[in-house]
């Protein structure tokens, strides 16, 4: 979870966002064991690697069984979403001591959709953060622009010292940030039309890590992932984790197709990596 392997090497992480799919307990459970079943039959060997899945909360428990008959440390558990109180009168909403005791170890904060569909705040955001990391979930927290005409990274800037300022220094290491501009970000079956370069998502791993270098130290820093999501396929990953220096991806509609998910899984392992 502290995405290092105690080698001072950070460790890759891949979070398959599965969204509001598949439509039954059956195909989710199928869709985790195909994925599993694709990996040993490509006899790759998964190092140093997390892949998680954050499934629809209705699926949790099950996937958890999945999981747990695989024997294997690499796949995690983690949800979309959280509300940021333990128990009590809000109606539809799921706590972190109810995510943490099904098993989730991670959890999706701040997703554009949200924002954009939900109106969530970057208070709201803030407030999830904390609740996570007060029962030990680490949070997986989306930042980056809206709307493609508006000034590249300023709004990411913003949300990430706004985010750190309000995180006791002391759990920011915890902390997952994944860069995904929301119009980067897939209709769930094609890419979006324009997508960042590898420049771009580097430019956007130097500045969280600017934002980060005003609480923690460089060693710290290097060992904290940085992932991209954002219509990424088995095509695209190897210049995002190659040029792009990304330590893994946030995968939303490719993360529901068995092949490609294990592609980009195992094309970024290929691509050479060093940290920004
Ligand atoms: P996408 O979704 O890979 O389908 O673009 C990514 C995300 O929304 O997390």
């Amino acid at each position: 979870m502290d995405g290092n392997n105690g080698n001072n090497k950070i460790m890759n992480i891949f979070i398959a966002n599965w969204k509001m799919n598949p439509t039954t307990e059956k195909e989710a459970v199928g869709l985790v064991a195909d994925i599993q079943k694709e990996f040993q039959i490509s006899d790759f060997k998964i190092q140093n690697f997390d892949i998680v899945f954050c499934v629809p909360f209705v699926f949790i428990k099950s996937i958890k069984e999945t999981l747990a008959n695989s024997n294997s440390e690499v796949f995690k558990l983690g949800a979309q979403n959280v509300f940021w109180e333990d128990a009590g009168t809000f109606t539809g909403e799921i706590s972190p001591l109810m995510l943490k005791d099904l098993g989730c170890e991670y959890a999706i904060v701040g997703h554009s959709e949200r924002k954009k569909m939900f109106g969530e705040t970057i208070e709201d955001i803030c407030k999830k953060i904390n609740a996570l990391l007060k029962v030990g979930i680490a949070p997986v927290v989306c930042v980056g622009e809206m709307e493609k005409s508006s000034k590249k990274l300023e709004g990411a800037e913003k949300q990430v010292n706004v985010i750190l300022d309000s995180v006791p220094k002391t759990k920011i290491s915890k902390l997952i940030f994944a860069y995904e501009p929301a119009w980067a970000i897939s209709d769930g079956k094609k890419a979006a039309s324009v997508l960042p370069s590898s420049d771009d998502v580097l430019s956007a791993k130097l500045l969280i890590q600017k934002c980060l270098s005003k609480k923690l130290s460089r060693n710290k820093i290097a060992e904290m992932p940085i992932i991209y999501g954002g219509s990424v396929n088995a095509s695209n990953i190897t210049k995002y984790a190659g040029e792009g220096k990304m330590d893994g991806a946030l995968v939303g509609g490719a993360s529901l197709k068995v092949k490609e998910f294990v592609k980009i899984v195992k094309s970024c392992n290929l691509s050479s990596r060093a940290s920004a």
